[in-house]
């Protein structure tokens, strides 16, 4: 199906205003965003116009009952200096489970996928080239209705707006293990990209930051025993020679970069578990000395090495980061795959 969009390009670029060598995460907004809206049961006009401000009612279902969704993506410059997208149908399609999970319509991946290329392709000279910088891209989709009452919006609204960003993480990070709140239960919206579980988390995460640790370790909700994930990013570990994450089980967001990390390591020949992880076995690793790496991945940060542990009080350290095989090979691997400096053999890459 071809899709028509409209198309409403700024006469004022703010791009000179740009100081592209430095960048804060998340502050910095291109030119334009897609948008299309959803009523009477279809997705309708989807248009590009110029990023700015969206008039809603005080009483936007969105902001009262928390129906709203998000993506995190990115899109990057081949060596010829041409944008590029990585695994962007799992992103619709990851999308899309979180849409059923609260009961919000799914956007058909064909308006998705044009919306998104259409406004990478206008917005192209917003895509720093620096190493570990990209085009970062926000699509969301939130409940609309004017309407006082808990029940699930007749009316949405999507929206796809980019930021140029840097690394998400400078250097390694110190996390300590939650052992009081929890983040998700079987049954509820942890595996999904509910706004909700992200208000929910800021609480724990500010706590421990004022503790000196950048993270948390989100541990499961029954035995704060078994480790879940860590802000956004996915957990793995390397124990021996033996890599391990927790297996996705209801209650943890099944990333992307988790899944290309899984199948990079298994293409390399490393033996990868998926499957539950408990603090004990992690300290019990430690202990013995083959504790010899921990890492989060996820698109902002790609890989958020770990420089230290914290469980019950007690740091685990790991080994110095220029030592450690596995997350060092994720990192060059992926971010050689992004820009096309490595060749992308899984076929990962969308060109535009
Ligand atoms: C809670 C959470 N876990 C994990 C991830 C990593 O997912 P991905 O690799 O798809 O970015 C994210 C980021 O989207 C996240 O928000």
């Amino acid at each position: 199906m071809a899709i028509s969009i409209k198309i409403n390009k700024t006469q004022h670029s703010r791009i000179h205003k740009v100081d592209f060598e430095n960048i804060q995460f998340g502050t910095i907004f291109s030119d334009h965003m897609f948008r299309v809206d959803y009523s009477d049961g279809e997705w309708k006009n989807p248009q590009i116009l110029p990023y700015g401000d969206i008039l809603l009612a005080p009483s936007l279902s969105a902001l009262h009952y928390g129906q709203s969704i998000f993506e995190g993506m990115k899109a990057f410059k081949d060596q010829n200096g041409k944008a590029q997208l990585f695994r962007p149908v799992e992103n619709i399609e990851r999308m899309n489970l979180s849409a059923k999970r609260m009961a919000m319509p799914e956007l058909p991946e064909e308006i998705f996928i044009e919306g998104l290329k259409q406004l990478v392709k206008i917005d192209e000279q917003w895509i720093p080239t620096k190493i570990g910088s990209a085009l970062y891209l926000r699509p969301f989709m939130f409940a609309t209705d004017d309407y006082v009452g808990v029940r699930p919006s007749k009316n949405f609204t999507f929206i796809i707006f980019t930021c140029p960003v840097n690394s998400y993480y400078p250097k390694p990070i110190n996390v300590i293990v939650e052992e009081k709140y929890v983040r998700a239960f079987n049954g509820g919206v942890g595996f999904v990209k509910a706004a909700g579980n992200y208000g929910a988390s800021m609480l724990p995460t500010f706590e421990a930051q004022q503790k000196g640790y950048d993270q948390i370790i989100w541990t499961d909700g029954r035995e704060h025993e078994y480790v879940e994930e860590s802000g956004t990013t996915n957990l793995f570990f390397v124990i021996g020679d033996t890599v391990l994450t927790p297996n996705i089980d209801g209650t943890i967001l099944q990333g992307i970069t988790r899944k290309s990390c899984i199948q990079v390591l298994k293409d390399r020949g490393f033996k990868v578990e998926e499957r539950k992880i408990s603090m004990k076995e992690i300290a019990e690793a430690y202990d013995k000395g083959i504790l010899k790496d921990a890492f989060g991945t996820g698109t902002a940060a790609i890989i958020a090495k770990i420089a230290g542990i914290n469980y019950k009080g007690k740091d685990l350290i790991l080994p110095p980061v220029e030592e450690r095989e596995v997350s060092n090979l994720l990192y060059n691997t992926l971010g050689g795959i992004y820009t096309s400096q490595v060749e992308d053999k899984f076929g990962w890459i969308m060109k535009i």
